[in-house]
């Protein structure tokens, strides 16, 4: 039998794995959701759920990859006969945001591509509205970003996936290093700084805005983490007895945490600074940081800078979903692996066209009310995601039993494995009674 592949080292794994959770998660949603959810109670919140429900799941994750070495579907399914379906919950789950993401991912190398070739935007509004509602031109950039994710993907794991993160994790440190830097020097960005950093109580001035706070941070993480998606599964499955799976489950939230915050800072000071104020998803990056780059010295550097950004973390987190759904066809179907790519390619290229008419031409088509993006969008985070999650804890918690994770993480004695009491605890009740009342509570409007 062909030897299953692995990471060259830790650090490669690492900067996966850290790849995966570093996305446009950050980028975009982050500095919006801190905004609007009460400025730093929401990072104190988003932090303690980060530790309480993020970092055992991902440690359940890991430990379920790397002691089986298989798929999310067949690890979970060797876990217990009759369990794959919660690896194949995940597996759809990568299936259904990489339908979306690719598409976000498309819009960003146009704009990168557009502020090469060009000096600015003219108005960015207009112009973001024209393009993303246009039939050919959104597809054409999500097809050459799919296509570029699907060949670092054909490479393998240590040849394609480890060796890009390797690059693009360090180099997008540093870019978003340089924009949060210049910010400080924008006029006024003392008012996005507070924006983030000072706790606005009036954002939680009742049970009910402090829950709802609560539950968008308990959101964010297993977004931000990339959790219940078998990416974590899918990695872990290549890591190797010599890596400490604890000590990866701690750097890789904090990583995750200082590029959220460090995108806070490179993006709020220069929304504020032009008398902005920051906007939900799309319309941040691609309407109001245009219109900011339009207005600023070296703009179109720091456009180029930023836009390059978003796309690196926007691919390590894409390969990622990408190799969920490659490794079960090449180990369970025993595909090759350029065919484990490409035909899975081709099936969320076309969902995501459809989603992407859905800015245009199909914005009549509503699924449970909602466009096919949006219900692309809430489908994963609303419902698989979640569930992902819970089952997860119920595996690993009930199932496996934590002292089975807990022998898997100190590879056979090897690493000391603390907190074992905390951590059952954890999964076993804190995290599914968490997990539970943000499914029931994201139906209840
Ligand atoms: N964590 C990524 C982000 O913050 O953008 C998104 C993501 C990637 C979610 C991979 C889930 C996943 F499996």
């Amino acid at each position: 039998m062909k030897k299953r592949e692995q990471w060259s080292s830790n650090f490669g794994f690492l900067m996966a794995a850290a790849g995966s959770a570093v996305g446009l998660g950050n980028m975009w949603k982050f500095p919006y959701m801190v905004g609007m959810n009460g400025g730093s109670i929401f990072i104190i919140i988003y932090i303690l759920l980060m530790v309480l429900l993020g970092t055992p799941i991902l440690m359940s994750e890991m430990s379920i990859g790397r002691n089986t070495g298989l798929n999310a579907i067949d690890a979970c399914d060797k876990i217990k006969k009759g369990w794959g379906f919660v690896g194949g919950l995940g597996t759809a789950g990568a299936f259904v945001i990489l339908s979306y993401y690719g598409i976000i991912g498309g819009w960003v190398l146009k704009y990168l591509v557009k502020y090469i070739t060009s000096s600015s935007i003219g108005n960015p509004e207009e112009y973001f509205r024209d393009f993303s509602s246009s039939s050919l031109e959104p597809i054409v950039w999500m097809f050459l970003f799919m296509a570029l994710c699907v060949i670092i993907v054909i490479r393998g794991i240590s040849g394609g996936i480890e060796k890009i993160s390797k690059i693009f994790l360090p180099l997008l440190t540093l870019f978003i290093i340089i924009i949060a830097a210049n910010a400080f020097f924008l006029p006024n960005a003392s008012e996005g700084l507070k924006f983030f950093t000072v706790p606005n109580f009036s954002a939680v001035n009742s049970v009910k805005d402090l829950f709802s706070v609560i539950l968008n941070a308990m959101g964010q993480v297993f977004f931000s983490l990339s959790l219940g998606m078998g990416t974590l599964i899918t990695y872990g499955s290549y890591l190797s007895k010599d890596s400490n799976i604890q000590k990866n489950a701690f750097y890789i939230p904090l990583f995750d945490l200082i590029i959220a915050l460090l995108s806070c800072t490179a993006i709020l000071p220069a929304v504020f600074a032009f008398g902005l104020k920051p906007q939900a998803g799309p319309g941040l990056i691609f309407q109001t940081l245009p219109y900011v780059f339009g207005h600023m010295k070296y703009g179109r550097m720091i456009a180029i800078i930023f836009f390059m950004l978003i796309l690196f973390a926007a691919i390590t987190s894409a390969i990622s979903l990408i190799e969920v759904i490659a490794s079960f066809l090449i180990d369970n179907r025993k595909w090759s692996r350029k065919k484990a790519c490409i035909i899975p390619g081709i099936c969320y290229f076309l969902v995501g066209s459809a989603a992407s008419l859905s800015f245009g031409i199909l914005n009549n088509v509503k699924i449970f009310g909602n466009s096919i993006f949006d219900f692309l969008v809430n489908l994963s985070d609303k419902i698989i995601m979640p569930a992902g999650g819970l089952f997860i804890c119920i595996l690993t918690g009930y199932i496996w039993k934590p002292q089975n994770m807990f022998a898997e993480m100190s590879s056979g004695g090897k690493f000391k494995v603390y907190f074992q009491k905390t951590i059952s605890f954890l999964i076993r009740y804190l995290s599914p009674v968490m997990i539970i009342i943000i499914f029931i509570s994201s139906f209840i409007k």
